[in-house]
């Protein structure tokens, strides 16, 4: 080993030196090539739907809806003007309004925002799903009893977010139930009855009914 050589360091030549960068940067130019025909060929693979109509089943209100539909087609949509769940409504069309607001796996979500085929495996409620054996639940009732409506166009997705939030918070405070509504407008401006509703639908006293905590079976 000769060691004053400048072109050598120990064992190590200035030209094995060079080489072993050249076989690293080939080494992992080769892998990133590799990752990526990886990633084209999962990308290729994978099935492209549409645009025409293709079978869609959706799990609304306890039942299997099957239905035709573009993969365009919104979960609005596919309510109201596929099947005769017209009860969502549309009011904008674009999430700002919340009359087309159903419960998605007891979220409460904007059906006009999302596709019919995204809600595929989960369990949709719309406003008709709500009362069982002609039974209206409290929301509804206290909805009725209040008189928490003027066109009732918002109605069914205001129902449907207090609905959502008691099932998460069976003793909301007024502020967590403006909190629930705040994606829901009444154009009416029906809002202080909605309230009215909301909370007696809890069962929490309001300045309505006085002192008197109202209770519904
Ligand atoms: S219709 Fe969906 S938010 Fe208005
Ligand atoms: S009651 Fe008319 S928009 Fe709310």
């Amino acid at each position: 080993m000769n060691n004053s050589d400048p072109g050598k360091a120990g064992s190590f030549s200035r030209r094995s030196f060079l080489k072993s960068i050249g076989t690293t940067a080939v080494a992992t130019a080769a892998a990133q090539t590799q990752s990526i025909a990886a990633e084209l060929e999962k990308a290729n693979a994978e099935t492209t739907i549409g645009p025409g109509a293709v079978p869609v089943t959706l799990q609304v209100n306890g039942e299997a809806l099957k239905l035709q539909l573009e993969p365009r087609v919104t979960l609005l949509d596919a309510l109201r003007n596929y099947s005769s769940l017209t009860g969502s409504k549309e009011g904008c069309d674009r999430g700002t309004c919340g009359a087309c607001t159903v419960m998605i796996d007891d979220t409460p979500v904007y059906s006009c925002m999302k596709l019919a085929i995204e809600a595929q495996g989960h369990a949709i409620t719309t406003v008709e799903g709500l009362a069982k054996d002609g039974k209206l639940t409290k929301v509804q009732q206290a909805f009725m009893e209040r008189d928490a409506l003027m066109c009732g166009y918002c109605t069914p997705g205001f129902v449907m977010s207090v609905s959502a939030l008691l099932k998460k918070n069976f003793r909301p405070t007024a502020d967590e139930v403006r909190h629930a509504c705040v994606g829901n407008i009444c154009r009416c401006g029906t809002y202080p009855r909605i309230m009215e509703a909301a909370l007696q639908a809890a069962g929490v006293a309001t300045a309505m009914n006085k002192t008197e905590v109202i209770t519904y079976g």
